[in-house]
């Protein structure tokens, strides 16, 4: 029986990636190293940073970009931040210790990991890094830090409506009770503004949820509060393969391409395709009509409202690849 051939699923061809991967370097460097190591182009974070900044200038959006670190553990993006004024986001203990430890400050920061830790929430109030605050209690726990070291930066983060079993966020009677308590404890906390957090990658449910955040902000300002910034959350999608190639693996895949007979759905995949990805969905984001009505550019400028965001992929697009040692081959397990 001939063994069927494998299905494939090829990227964007990047010729200069190419050029490296033919070169002699990547097996001279499994040998060194051994493997499996990353190799990383930082040039080309850089690029997809400068990519978003125009998008931000073209609309006349005053915005700033945090690098959600989770998207990717290496060393050499928070190095690229720290040196190019790009803000970090950063979920836990470590991933903070380390964007402070490879020089950015804590007011190039955001806090937004659910379900904080104290340790995390002290060191994060002592940097005066921008903290999203998802739950009443650690509001208050906030507001005791803060009472007996330096005040402390936050955003509220709202739940969105449409994904209520969010871990992300607090619900509309929530956050009325979160913006009192901050009027209440102005010495303690200052509430700079909104964030959001919606997991998939669409635009339009996003553009919405801004247009309401940058509402709550002129509602939270009546109560005396800052409120002059909202956060996007991350969520830009990239796009590694043509369509043709995505819409071919999804109708193709079966169990028989996966080890031990393993099934997904279409639905279970990230969208390796996505015909509005990176800086163009803010692009997409900005000029699209919000709550309002009006583009979500002209609501922000209107109001005085900058927009945060923390895209993690999508700066890392074609910013490197893993190499791998192909250890061997069963070749029973292709004849299946
Ligand atoms: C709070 C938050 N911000 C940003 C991101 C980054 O998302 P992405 O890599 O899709 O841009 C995530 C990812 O889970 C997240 O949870």
């Amino acid at each position: 029986m001939t063994p069927s051939p494998p299905l494939t699923l090829p990227t964007y061809p990047d010729p200069e990636l190419e050029a490296v991967l033919q070169s002699n370097l990547p097996h001279e460097l499994t040998y060194a190293l051994g493997a499996p190591f990353h190799l990383l182009l930082p040039d080309r974070f850089d690029a997809n940073v400068a990519a978003f900044q125009v998008v931000l200038d073209e609309a006349g959006v005053d915005g700033r970009i945090y690098y959600a670190k989770k998207a990717n553990k290496a060393a050499a993006w928070i190095e690229r931040c720290a040196t190019g004024g790009t803000g970090v986001d950063v979920a836990s203990i470590g991933e903070l210790r380390e964007a402070l430890g490879h020089g950015v400050c804590g007011e190039g920061i955001v806090v937004t990991g659910p379900a904080k830790a104290d340790n995390l929430l002290r060191i994060a109030v002592l940097h005066g890094c921008l903290i999203a605050i998802d739950a009443l209690d650690e509001l208050e726990r906030v507001i005791v830090i803060a009472q007996t070291t330096r005040l402390a930066r936050i955003l509220l983060r709202h739940l969105p409506p449409v994904q209520l079993h969010s871990r992300f966020g607090m619900n509309d009677s929530e956050l009325d009770t979160a913006m009192r308590l901050c009027g209440d404890a102005a010495d303690a906390v200052r509430m700079e503004g909104f964030s959001l957090h919606l997991s998939g990658y669409a635009v339009q449910p996003r553009s919405d949820m801004a247009g309401e955040l940058v509402e709550l902000c002129l509602k939270a300002r009546v109560m005396g509060l800052q409120a002059d910034r909202i956060s996007i959350g991350g969520g830009f999608a990239v796009d590694y393969v043509a369509a043709q190639d995505w819409e071919r693996f999804t109708r193709e895949q079966t169990s028989a391409d996966y080890h031990a007979g393993k099934s997904f759905s279409t639905s279970d995949f990230y969208p390796y395709h996505s015909p509005v990805a990176g800086a163009d969905a803010l692009r997409s984001l900005a000029t699209r009509p919000g709550g309002t009505g009006n583009p979500l550019a002209h609501q922000l400028r209107d109001a005085g409202v900058m927009l945060l965001m923390e895209p993690g992929r999508a700066l890392l697009d074609r910013a490197g690849c893993t190499v791998f040692r192909v250890q061997g081959v069963k070749t029973s397990f292709l004849m299946a």
